[in-house]
């Protein structure tokens, strides 16, 4: 069996699409448990974009062990020191290079020619030569690049030393059979002891998935791609699904990886939990009703026998085959054992918050599902000092009346009290929470959803909002949605005053 080496990008390439933030905690929340999946490199982010992201990238470079920690540079000198600095504290770190190959992006987006390319390359690799640091390159858009040019770069690159180099269908508009051409043409150009060939895949036409595995199946040795498949534009490969083909045809592909499949449930949770993005249904693996058979001929032959309708089985990606539902006959045990079936473990302190919180839920809610206590604990890991609590609200609202909101928070033990007028009730919520926390907050998106069945279930709003010149994502959750939504508009403050600390 030959090892695949799995490159997660969520924190870079999946932060990229327009719905996804992370802060820097929620980076290395997201990297811990990415380690725990077993992941071989978490490529954490872009330092050169800006403090922020650099202080990003440091932390999960100083706070997550186990995988090599990445960071994004372009053939810079600045942007290499930025990446230099942030890795500076890992415990395992590389840095990823990347310049496109092919003519319309070399022309069109830096407006060099491929001389010029291969000479920015070949300094930056001069620049990192006796750094001590491991390097990945990129060839961006390798698979609308000309033969010869990108041999001509993959040869360079590799004569400095460079043992990995990634081709990216920076596009998605390659074809499985070109992916394997050129993956095949160019493992045999750079020989045996050549390096080591890895994949990045665009979804535009759909076809990430089946893309990586075709080039691991031509010789590649490692692929990129995000949970759920999201990304820049129209997403990357999935990884849960580039995993389980891999498991799925081990004995006729012979390709292995080191992926704990059984964390893939959590790790979409958790992903669910941090960004707010909604996973669609039908998504392979990881969507609500993969696991769901409706059809009666369906349901009969898969009582008698799983495999006639299930070619993955749901405990192997960690969905639990008949979920442990919570109720208010529930005690602290059982509570705490259905954290730790969550992968959760929690300080004293915590604990007893989200306790507290679990037995304020029983009382409005009859039956406690997973994704209910996820939300609890999410909220008491996102508690941050300094920040505001919601106390109280009242709204007044109905048919033909001026909505009012009264808003009542609690800051390091000081309550502080605002009522305003609005468009609507939830408007006039977070007009009173701009005048205590003297911040004008504009929203720009906001979403609501029930996070399980029944009219008891529990909202989630999610919205994005720019507060001080930062565009910033809240969630938040209750089962009443202006409770919720107020929740979440908070948490966006509270993300801008622990930036600001
Ligand atoms: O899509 C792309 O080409 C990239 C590279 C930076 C790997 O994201
Ligand atoms: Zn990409």
């Amino acid at each position: 069996m030959d090892r695949v080496y799995v490159v997660d990008t969520t924190l870079r390439d999946g932060e990229q699409s327009p719905e996804i933030f992370f802060t820097p905690e929620e980076k290395v929340r997201f990297a811990q448990q990415l380690a725990r999946l077993g992941v071989d490199v978490i490529d954490a982010g872009y330092p050169a974009l800006g403090r922020d992201d650099l202080h990003a990238v440091a932390m999960v470079a100083r706070e997550v062990k186990g995988p090599v920690i990445m960071a994004l540079a372009r053939p810079r000198e600045e942007e290499i020191r930025a990446a230099l600095e942030a890795l500076e504290n890992a415990e395992r770190a590389r840095i990823h290079l990347y310049i496109p190959v092919s003519r319309i992006q070399l022309r069109h987006m830096l407006n060099i020619t491929p001389e010029e390319a291969m000479e920015r390359a070949m300094k930056a690799l001069d620049q990192l030569s006796g750094q001590g640091v491991e390097v990945e390159f990129t060839l961006e858009d390798a698979f609308r690049a000309d033969r010869g040019f990108l041999l001509e770069m993959a040869k360079a690159v590799a004569a400095k030393g460079v043992r990995f180099i990634n081709l990216s269908d920076t596009v998605g508009g390659a074809l499985p059979s070109q992916i394997s051409r050129v993956v095949s043409w160019l493992k045999g150009e750079l020989g045996e002891k050549g390096p080591l060939l890895s994949i990045h895949c665009h979804d535009d036409l759909g076809m990430a998935t089946a893309n990586s595995v075709a080039a691991l199946e031509a010789g590649a040795r490692q692929f990129h791609a995000t949970i759920g498949g999201v990304g820049t534009r129209a997403g990357n490969a999935a990884l849960e699904e580039v995993v389980m083909a891999l498991k799925l045809w081990e004995e006729e592909l012979g390709l292995v990886t080191e992926v704990e499949t059984k964390e893939f449930y959590r790790t979409v949770r958790i992903l669910t939990a941090l960004t707010g993005v909604m996973i669609q249904p039908h998504k392979a693996i990881i969507g609500k009703a993969a696991f769901v058979h409706k059809v009666e001929s369906h349901l009969m032959a898969v009582v008698k026998e799983k495999s006639t309708f299930e070619i993955v089985r749901p405990e192997d990606v960690g969905y639990p085959r008949s979920p442990m539902i919570l109720s208010k006959y529930s005690g602290r045990m059982s509570f705490e054992d259905k954290l730790r079936e969550l992968g959760y473990s929690l300080d004293e302190e915590r604990l007893d918050m989200a306790y507290q919180r679990f037995r304020e839920l029983v009382e409005k809610k009859r039956e406690i599902y997973d994704e209910d206590v996820v939300a609890i604990v999410e909220d008491v890991l996102s508690r941050r000092p300094g920040a505001f609590i919601l106390q109280d609200f009242s709204i007044s609202s109905g048919m033909g009346q001026e909505p009012t909101a009264r808003v009542v928070l609690l800051q390091e033990g000081e309550v502080k009290e605002a009522a305003s007028r609005g468009t609507g009730p939830i408007d006039a919520a977070f007009k009173a929470i701009d005048q205590i926390t003297g911040f004008t907050g504009r929203l720009l998106n906001y979403s609501i959803r029930a996070l399980t069945e029944g009219k008891d279930a529990l909202g989630e709003v999610v919205l994005r909002v720019r507060l001080k010149g930062e565009e910033v994502v809240g969630r938040g959750v209750a089962t009443d949605i202006v409770e919720a939504s107020i929740k979440a508009y908070l948490d966006a403050v509270n993300k801008v005053l622990s930036e600001e600390s």
